[in-house]
């Protein structure tokens, strides 16, 4: 498994590097306005494009969003399908301009179970964007597909004691670097947003997230907006993230 590296583009000094999105909420935001709710799916679609333009004016370096959990598979088949389509849809009529704007797109999740048509417009972003790493990215959008973070965690176990096996790994130097490493997300997030009015990770980055700022808000997704990151930024800022230590020590480690 590769895992994805940490982005390359400079951080906004004193924000989040790298924030993370469970974008909740498309389908109570249709069907509050009488529509069905894969319209909410479609207004979903337009506020990530929008997240990716604020997170770009903000010097944001890293981008992970949730658009399709391992358990989504449960959702009505015809949901499920609008959903893969429109996934598709998007690969093909913005992966040109996200190019263009310093955006190097990856997918985490398995490959194995989405139509062949959508997996091959995966491929092709990420050969696409590949190229602006080396003009220097911008922005790293990971887009979780078919993502669960427990299966992700299996799958890192399994692999380690698959090189175990061969004699490739003993136990003892299988160590928190090691684990991480063999994840499909390396990075961690600084900050995780969840829409929505729900307050729980729902199998998104669990091993990733242990240290991350959790902001929820009851915006519904589509109506996610610049100004409602300026909020959960804003509220970041207020944070004081201590990994373990005393505000005292924070406080003098700042003097
Ligand atoms: C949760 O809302 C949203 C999803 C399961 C899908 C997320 C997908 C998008 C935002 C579209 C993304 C498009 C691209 C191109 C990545 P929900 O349906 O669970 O809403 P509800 O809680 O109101 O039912």
């Amino acid at each position: 498994m590769q895992a994805v590296s940490a982005g390359i583009a400079p951080a906004l000094v004193g924000g989040p590097r790298h924030v993370a999105v469970i974008m909740d909420g498309n389908g109570r935001w249709a069907r509050a306005r009488g529509f069905p709710r894969t319209y909410g799916h479609q207004q979903g679609r337009k506020a990530l494009r929008r997240l990716v333009e604020a997170s770009l004016q903000r010097g944001i370096a890293e981008l992970s969003v949730y658009a399709f959990s391992s358990e989504n598979w449960a959702r009505p088949a015809a949901e499920v399908a609008v959903l893969m389509r429109l996934l598709q849809a998007a690969l093909g009529e913005e992966v040109d301009d996200l190019a263009r704007q310093g955006v190097r797109l990856r997918f985490i999740g398995r490959r194995d179970r989405l139509p062949e048509g959508l997996m091959r417009a995966m491929r092709q972003a990420e050969a696409q964007t590949a190229q602006v790493t080396a003009l220097g990215a911008r922005l790293t959008l990971n887009v979780a597909l078919d993502y669960g973070g427990r299966q992700e965690l299996v799958a890192a176990a399994r692999h380690m004691a698959e090189q175990v096996a061969a004699g490739a790994l003993s136990p003892a130097q299988i160590d928190e670097d090691r684990l991480t490493a063999a994840l499909m997300l390396a990075d961690a997030p600084d900050l995780l947003i969840r829409t929505g009015g729900e307050h729980r990770l729902s199998n998104f980055l669990p091993w990733q997230l242990v240290y991350a700022e959790l902001y929820f808000t009851d915006c519904l997704w589509p109506d996610f907006d610049a100004a409602e990151l300026e909020a959960a930024l804003h509220w970041y800022s207020s944070r004081e993230r201590r990994y373990g230590r005393t505000s005292e020590q924070i406080k003098q480690q700042h003097a």
